[in-house]
C-alpha cells in the first residue's frame, strides 16, 4: 500500500502549545513521523480507533509561536480541519478548574484602540474599543477586517457530544499574549466580549483559518481560575488531550 502523503492528503492538524497540552497525544500517534520546519516539531500519524491522519504540533506559548507554527503547517501539509486546544484560565465563574470550553469563537482581547486622552489626563483602562484586525480572505482574493474569528459549527456540536467524565460546554475564547489578574478588567472583558476564558495561542490559528478558509476549533481545559480563587495546575492538560482523542474518533466523515 502506498504511504500516506501528509503533505497532499488531508488531515487534522491538534496544536498545543505546551508539553502537558501535547504529550499524550504524541505518544498514543501511529506510525509516527516526526517533520521539522523552522523550530517547531510536526509529528505526523495515525491517532485514535478510526486512524484519523493527524498532524501533531507543539506550537510552544504566545501569539507569535502559534501564528508561525500555523502558518508553517498550513503552507506545508493540507489540514481540513485544525484544532488548537490545552489549557486557559476562567473568566466566567460557571466554569471551574478542569472543566472544558468548547470554544465557540474566538476574539482577540489585546487587539484595542485606545481612545485619545491628553497629556495629564492619566490612564484609563476602560477608554478602549476593539481594534479591527486586516486579514486575506483567500475565498475573495483580497483583504478585510474583522472582531472575531469563528469556530466551525459542525465541530462544535461534535464536541458538544463526546461524553466526558467532567463538564464541557461552549463558551467564548479570548486571547491574547496576557494573561489577566485583575478582576475588574476580567469582568470588563467578559462584558464587552462574553468571554468564558483566555489563553496565550488560539486567536493566532483561529485568525489564519478565517483567512485560509480551513475549519477551526478551539478546546480548552481550565488550569485556574482567577475568579474562583483556583490556582494553576497545568496538569489538567492531559485531561483536555483526552477530550481532543475522542473529539478526533467522533470527526469521521468531516
Ligand atoms: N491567562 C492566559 N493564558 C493562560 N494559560 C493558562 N492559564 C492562562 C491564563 N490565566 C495558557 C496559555 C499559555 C500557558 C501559560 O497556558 O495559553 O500557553
Amino acid at each position: 500500500m502506498q504511504k500516506y502523503d501528509f503533505k497532499t492528503q488531508p488531515s487534522v492538524l491538534i496544536q498545543g502549545a505546551m508539553d502537558t497540552e501535547t504529550e499524550y497525544l504524541i505518544e498514543k500517534l501511529e506510525e509516527r513521523e516526526t517533520i521539522t520546519l523552522g523550530n517547531w516539531e510536526f509529528h505526523t500519524g495515525f491517532l485514535g480507533k478510526h486512524r484519523e491522519p493527524v498532524i501533531l504540533s507543539k506550537t510552544y506559548q504566545g501569539m507569535v509561536n502559534a501564528a508561525a507554527a500555523s502558518s508553517l503547517a498550513l503552507a506545508f501539509f493540507s489540514p481540513k480541519a485544525v484544532i488548537n486546544q490545552g489549557i486557559a484560565g476562567g473568566h466566567d465563574t460557571s466554569f471551574h478548574r478542569g472543566d472544558i470550553v468548547i470554544g465557540e469563537k474566538v476574539v482577540p482581547i489585546g487587539a484595542m484602540v485606545r481612545r485619545y486622552a491628553p497629556h495629564g489626563a492619566g490612564i484609563s483602562e476602560t477608554d478602549f474599543e476593539p481594534l479591527p484586525i486586516e486579514i486575506f480572505d483567500r475565498s475573495l482574493g483580497k483583504t478585510r477586517k474583522v472582531l472575531e474569528f469563528p469556530c466551525e459549527e459542525r465541530l462544535v456540536s461534535i464536541a458538544e457530544q463526546v461524553k466526558t467524565g467532567g463538564s464541557a460546554r461552549r463558551g467564548v475564547l479570548g486571547s491574547a499574549d496576557e494573561w489577566n489578574n485583575q478582576i475588574d478588567r476580567i469582568l470588563l472583558l467578559r462584558k464587552r466580549y462574553h468571554t468564558a476564558a483566555e489563553d496565550m495561542e488560539s486567536a493566532a490559528p483561529a485568525e489564519l483559518c478565517l483567512s485560509y478558509g480551513i475549519p477551526f476549533i478551539g478546546i480548552r481545559i481550565l488550569s485556574n481560575s482567577i475568579v474562583n480563587g483556583e490556582e494553576f495546575d497545568e496538569s489538567v492538560g492531559v485531561e483536555g488531550q483526552k477530550f481532543v482523542l475522542q473529539l478526533v474518533e467522533a470527526l469521521q466523515g468531516l
